[in-house]
């Protein structure tokens, strides 16, 4: 055994070398590992065995939702996988139906029920629903729940500069990360440079570009071909150059292993920053200040 609890030093027992998961420090002395399990579109019993493969091969960090459907298969899969819960860095979010009038205490409680776990790692409101403009409400449902040992560590999902600046200028306990679409062909420099101002995580969601040709890129492809690493894998180590924490998404055993198989090479700063320029200027899947759930 190599693991001592939360800590980043992690075996990867199926590789001939030793990697480790880098941590970032979150603003409230926590540890988030840099790269964690996606596990949207996979439901309760999709995700059980992906998150026994993906445990056993080494990572520590997954991210789910209310709104995926899928909590009681990775509570199921986290279990099964026979590692300790404390080993564990547990991400789950809350939608809209939870915003606003303490409805969050009654989501979390929902949460833990279904994961079969007494606390979550992180707890994000998933998207900041202007509209509504209950964002600021909830986030002090959010901080009781800190304060009830429910959950370690708070933040945002889908949240622009502005509503951060709102969310912070009344919050007693400030946000530790926030997740957002981001790949290279959408860098969102300036919700990174936000986020970063304040030190907050920014974590990457659909990193890969969720399986939409992003990877066949030519720039992926070369760059890839000087480590023997792929596109995807090229891609997961730029966010690690740029200190952001990425959530990939894969139910293919061994992309779930490749995935993780990116601390043993570096890109150069010259690299990184042609990577970034593969941003296409394209907006997000969906506006935070329109849309969302
Ligand atoms: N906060 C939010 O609002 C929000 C929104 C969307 C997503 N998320 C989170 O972010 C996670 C990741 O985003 P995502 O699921 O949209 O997409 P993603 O991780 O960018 O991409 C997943 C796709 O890439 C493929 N893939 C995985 N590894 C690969 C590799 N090494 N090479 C080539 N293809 C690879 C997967 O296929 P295989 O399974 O066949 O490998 C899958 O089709 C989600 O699962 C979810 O946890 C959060």
């Amino acid at each position: 055994m190599c693991e001592t609890a939360m800590m980043p030093q992690e075996c990867m027992d199926n590789k001939a070398t030793r990697m480790t998961i880098p941590n970032l420090r979150l603003n409230n002395g926590f540890d988030m590992p840099q790269i964690g399990l996606g596990t949207a579109t996979l439901n309760d019993e999709a995700i059980v065995p992906v998150l026994v493969t993906a445990i056993n091969a080494g990572y520590r960090h997954i991210d789910t939702a209310f709104r995926y459907g899928n909590q009681r298969g990775v509570g199921k899969g986290i279990r099964d996988s026979g590692v300790a819960r404390e080993r564990l860095f547990v991400t789950t979010k809350l939608d809209g139906e939870f915003q606003g009038n303490d409805r969050a205490i009654a989501g979390l409680d929902e949460c833990l029920r279904q994961l079969g776990l007494g606390y979550v790692d992180l707890l994000l409101i998933h998207w900041p629903l202007p509209q509504r403009d209950q964002y600021v409400a909830t986030w002090k449902t959010f901080e009781k729940l800190v304060d009830s040992g429910k959950v370690r560590s708070i933040g945002v999902s889908n949240f622009k500069p502005a509503h951060l600046e709102r969310l912070r200028a009344s919050a007693r306990i400030h946000p530790v990360a926030n997740q957002i679409q981001l790949s290279p062909r959408i860098t969102r420099e300036d919700h990174v440079a936000a986020d970063r101002a304040h030190n907050i995580v920014t974590v990457a969601w659909s990193p890969l570009g969720a399986g939409k040709g992003m990877l066949d890129d030519a720039t992926l492809k070369r760059i890839g071909a000087k480590y023997g690493k792929s596109p995807g894998q090229v891609v997961l180590r730029w966010n690690i150059e740029l200190g952001l924490a990425a959530i990939p998404r894969s139910s293919n055993s061994e992309r779930i292993k490749q995935n993780l198989d990116i601390f043993d090479f570096s890109l150069t700063p010259a690299e990184v920053a042609e990577i970034s320029q593969l941003d296409t200027g394209a907006e997000p899947r969906v506006d935070a200040d329109k849309s969302g759930h």
